[in-house]
Order: structure tokens, then sequence, then C-alpha cells
């Protein structure tokens, strides 16, 4: 019903905002009725692949749970059980690959990369994260702000919070910009998403009525959010050496309380794709917390863990979705 047969899901830009929305509706009844043990299965036979190039919590456990719901089978390709990329070139794997498995899934740097796959690969190929695009979370982030307020998306007001140059941040700006929505970065200037992002941003917000506000300042950028949402200040890939850099510049744009109270909205909503740094206690969290003396980075703990966080409704959306558009692709 989708008219999504056989598509690829790259980056949010190859949709429009009509068949955006039907991979939401679909994950909505396709969450209900997994709810209900209602849900009936679209996928059985198929077979997909899923390449991580790049570790993994949520997305992979998502496809795979997804793809079981619905009957199908999946084969996890780790970061470094393949030939991919060391022995064998994106091209021929894709071609490969396309022979035994009806879709494929890539995590990687590159969007090149998850584009030449599909290319060659001749079936559905799905963007798991790439450094410039995560097109599975916004549909996970989308149908998570639909759950959690009664407004209509073009009514809704939402700002990013950190470093908005890497895959997250160019996700929102095109996802809201794309579905209406009033979009807002918060970020120092050169933490901004590219320009040719923002005139694509701008172009489809003419057509979708769609505010956009690039701002350095926090107050004006939260004023009357629905949604506060920030990520990790330093993505997977980046070297280690620039954590005292990102600190520097982005401490001021960590999202506290008193960021969520400057909204003005007292039933304003927290996002965060995750894993998060809202307390330092993990492995590498460790390592920051003794050189740099602070107890979280990009969002506080008592952010995280008070009831304007939806944090884990969002990560479980992602099984929902991600289901979504393996049925509206395969089904
Ligand atoms: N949000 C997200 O993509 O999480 P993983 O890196 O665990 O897949
Ligand atoms: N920006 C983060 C997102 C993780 C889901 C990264 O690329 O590591």
């Amino acid at each position: 019903p989708t008219g999504l047969t056989g598509r690829h899901f790259l980056k949010e830009l190859d949709f429009t905002a009509e068949e955006f929305r039907s991979l939401i509706d679909l994950a909505a009844e396709l969450k209900a009725a997994k709810k209900a043990g209602t849900e009936t299965r679209h996928l059985t036979g198929r077979n997909i692949a899923l390449i991580f190039e790049k570790t993994s919590t949520r997305t992979r456990c998502a496809f795979e749970v997804a793809a079981a719901d619905q009957g199908a089978s999946t084969t996890y390709l780790d970061p470094s059980g393949s030939q991919i990329g060391h022995k064998e070139s994106v091209k021929d794997t894709a071609r490969v690959l396309g022979r035994m498995f009806n879709a494929i899934e890539y995590r990687g740097d590159s969007q090149a990369a998850v584009e030449e796959l599909a290319a060659h690969a001749g079936v559905p190929v799905y963007n798991g994260l790439t450094d410039d695009w995560h097109p599975t979370q916004m549909l996970a982030d989308v149908l998570t702000m639909t759950e959690h307020s009664s407004k209509p998306l073009e009514r809704m007001a939402f700002a990013y919070l950190g470093d908005a140059r890497f895959n997250m941040g160019n996700s929102y700006l095109v996802t809201g910009a794309l579905l209406g929505m009033d979009v807002r970065i918060v970020a120092p200037k050169s933490y901004w998403p590219a320009e040719e992002i923002v005139t694509e941003a701008r172009r489809l917000a003419e057509k979708s009525g769609a505010r956009i506000t690039l701002t350095e300042d926090v107050a004006e950028g939260v004023q009357g959010a629905d949604f506060v949402a920030t990520d990790v200040w330093v993505s997977m890939g980046e070297p280690k050496e620039v954590w005292d850099e990102r600190i520097a510049a982005l401490a001021p744009y960590a999202v506290t309380m008193d960021v969520l109270r400057a909204t003005g909205n007292p039933d304003v909503k927290f996002l965060h794709c995750l894993p998060a740094f809202h307390d330092l206690g993990t492995k590498v969290g460790r390592e920051i917390h003794e050189r740099h003396g602070l107890d979280s980075l990009e969002v506080t703990d008592e952010v995280f863990e008070s009831a304007h966080s939806v944090v884990f409704d969002e990560a479980e959306n992602r099984l929902h979705t991600i289901k979504a558009v393996l049925v509206a692709t395969l089904g």
C-alpha cells in the first residue's frame, strides 16, 4: 500500500513527504499488531544481509528482530568478518550478495559505498548509518514524536543541540524540512550542517512550509520547542584526539534541566538516538571523566532519567520502523 516495493532506503532526500509519512503510518500499524499479538508475516522465506562496518546495538537488533517477526532470515557480517573493502570491492560484493539475498543493509563511514551497493546489488539496499545520514533513525524519531505530541507534525517544533555536521544533525535538518516542521539547529557555527545540506533543506522548506533556524544561541534555539534532541559529540570513526576540542566547543550546548526550562514548555520531551554519555560509568566515559572531571557530556543524567526523556520509546521504535521499511520494500 505504500508503493515502495523494490525501493532502496539510502537517505531522506530520496523520499517525498507522503512516502516518508506512509512508512510512519505502516510502522504504527505494525507496532499495534505486534502488541495485540495479531502480527501477520509478509516476509516468509526472504533473506536479508546485514553488513556492519561499524558497531551497533539498536540497528542490528532491530533488523534481526523485525526480520524474524516477519518470517525472514538475516545474515550478520561484522566489522571484520567479510571481504568487503579489504579484499573485495563494494561493487563486487553488491553483485555477489544480490544473487543470494532479497535485500542488504549497510552501515559504514561512506555514503558513496552504500550508494554503490545500491547501484549494483539489484535488490533493495538500506542505509543503517553512514557519516552523512542516519535515515532509519529518523523514522523512529518521527514515530516517537507523533506518539508524544497531540500536534500534527507541521505544528511541532524541535531543537537539535550539539554536533550538527554529522549524520544525526544532517538527518534531523532535512527530515524536519521535508515534513514541514519547525526545526532549529543549535550549535557553534563551525558545527552546523554543510552549506549544500542547508540549501537542500531550505528548498524542501519552501514546498513543505517548514521553518528552519540555525543559531548559536541556546535560549533562542529552544524557545517553544516540543522536542529537544542531541547526540554524542564524537561519532564512530572519529579519532579519540578530538574529544578535547569537542568538549570545549560543545559544553555550552549540553542538554541540562536549565535548557529544558528555557523552552518554556513544561511538557517538552527529550530525544537521543543512543548510545548517550549521560553518566560516565562506561569504559570510554571513565577515561573522559578522569581527563576532564565531568560527570556527563551531551546530556545530564538528570534530564536522561527524567519524565521528559522518551529515549527508550525511541529505541523501541527502531524495531517497528525498520520493520516498516522491510515490509514496504519487500512485502
Ligand atoms: N541509534 C543507533 O543507531 O544505535 P546503534 O549504534 O546501537 O545501532
Ligand atoms: N553520530 C553517532 C550516531 C550513533 C547512532 C555516530 O555516528 O556514532
